[in-house]
């Protein structure tokens, strides 16, 4: 197997796409950033891909660019699936172990995840991740490895996740006519999971969110497991738009606002701001009103975020907390708000494992994507690119 290896993340999201290059070697836990950039999006809608060709031009823009400043031809990339359509439900399978001594072979657990499989889709549904939760022989539970051990009836409970078929084949076909493979595609969610997350926190029980432009994605974590999943409509673009249609001025200025002058709880003197316009009028707002609107939209989330984790019995109860990633985690006071509102401790992500990384709570999805790489190249997992291209060929047929 070769010393190391240089991976590439591609976060497709609503307001930016992002890449990250990495190098991981194979003696060495850290990951060196090569290079990382981002191109503002077109044609995302919420985290999904609704005009390929768009996106495709996008991705290759920064291929080029990626080529051009780092001198690195990418080939394959490890690349995230984002939106509302991402759901997820709890399966079970059950059977019998076939071995004459009883012992639990590979082909056992492969057959009792398949049995796990058989959930009620609907046509346009398609299974992206299957997460054993435990495995149970004999009625007895709570099993995480069960291969080697004995018994007579082998059973699994499981998450999985699925996906709207259409809005993933968009993706694929974006990627692809940008001339690149498909080493892996992972829901958004589990790759900020991956990046954020530590298997300390996940057995303690630990939430993470991903605070996007047009989505917030929560994954919720315990015993090790990922329990839950969800994906809100509501990203750090609409507090963008109440401020633009509050203040009445553009989009662009109410961004600048937001970034500027922006904050989820109000601490100041109540002295107004001016911005100076591009046709050189001058803006006058209050910053007290802009943390108003602000703290409305984030509580918003924050609310949904309770919700889920009322429905699955932990609102206020992840002895962990929460962690916030996503450009939207970026407003100051946000960490106050989510305690306040969340009643959970909570932090922003502060990356670690990556010398060399801007930006990190933009770029926790692409690190996370990343990270996936290279744990597929640390276990001498195959790349799934060359069976991704296949599939190109199989979409061809289809593609006039
Ligand atoms: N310093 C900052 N202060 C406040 N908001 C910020 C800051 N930097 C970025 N943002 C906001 O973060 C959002 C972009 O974050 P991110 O790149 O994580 O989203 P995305 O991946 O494009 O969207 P999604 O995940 O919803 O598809 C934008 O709405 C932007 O306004
Ligand atoms: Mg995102």
């Amino acid at each position: 197997m070769a010393k190391s290896k240089i991976i590439a993340g591609l976060d497709i999201g609503t307001s930016n796409i992002k890449i990250l290059l990495a190098e991981k070697k194979k003696d060495n836990s850290e990951m060196k950033v090569i290079y990382q950039a981002q191109e503002l999006s077109s044609g995302i809608r919420r985290g999904v891909v609704v005009d390929v060709e768009k996106v495709s031009q996008i991705i290759q823009i920064l291929i080029n660019k990626v080529r051009i400043e780092s001198g690195q031809r990418i080939d394959s990339v490890y690349v995230n699936i984002g939106g509302g359509h991402i759901f997820c439900n709890n399966s079970e399978g059950v059977v019998a172990v076939s071995r004459a001594d009883r012992k639990v072979s590979k082909e056992d657990v492969d057959r009792v995840l398949e049995a796990a499989k058989t959930i009620s889709l609907s046509s346009n549904e398609e299974i992206l991740e299957i997460i054993p939760k435990e495995f149970i022989i004999d009625g007895k539970g709570g099993i995480k490895e069960v291969e080697g051990m004995q018994g007579g009836r082998l059973e699994v409970k499981v998450l999985i996740i699925g996906c709207f078929a259409p809005y993933k084949n968009n993706l694929t076909q974006a990627v692809f006519n940008a001339d690149l493979k498909v080493s892996d595609m992972l829901p958004s969610v589990l790759a900020v999971s991956n990046a954020a997350l530590n298997q300390k926190q996940k057995e303690l029980g630990v939430a993470v969110l991903n605070i996007g432009a047009g989505t917030s994605e929560l994954a919720v974590f315990e015993e090790g497991n990922l329990i839950h999943l969800a994906v809100f409509p509501i990203g750090s673009a609409n507090i963008t738009n109440d401020i633009a249609i509050i203040l009445k001025t553009d989009i662009d200025v109410a961004e600048l606002i937001k970034i500027r002058s922006g904050s989820c709880i109000f601490k100041g003197n109540g002295k107004k701001e001016k911005i100076e316009l591009e046709d050189g009028e001058i803006l006058i707002f209050s910053p007290k009103m802009v943390a108003g609107i602000i703290e409305a939209r984030v509580s918003e989330i924050f609310g949904e975020v309770n919700k889920e984790l009322k429905k699955i019995g932990k609102q206020g109860k992840l002895p962990a907390g929460i962690v916030l990633t996503g450009g939207g985690a970026s407003l100051p006071k946000i960490v106050d708000l989510a305690k306040k509102e969340l009643k959970l401790s909570c932090r922003t992500w502060k990356p670690s494992g990556f010398s060399g990384l801007e930006d990190g709570l933009i770029f926790a999805t692409a690190c996370g994507l990343v990270l996936k790489g290279s744990e597929d190249f640390g276990s001498g997992k195959k790349d799934q690119g060359k069976m991704m291209e296949r599939i190109k060929k199989v979409f061809q047929i289809f593609i006039p």
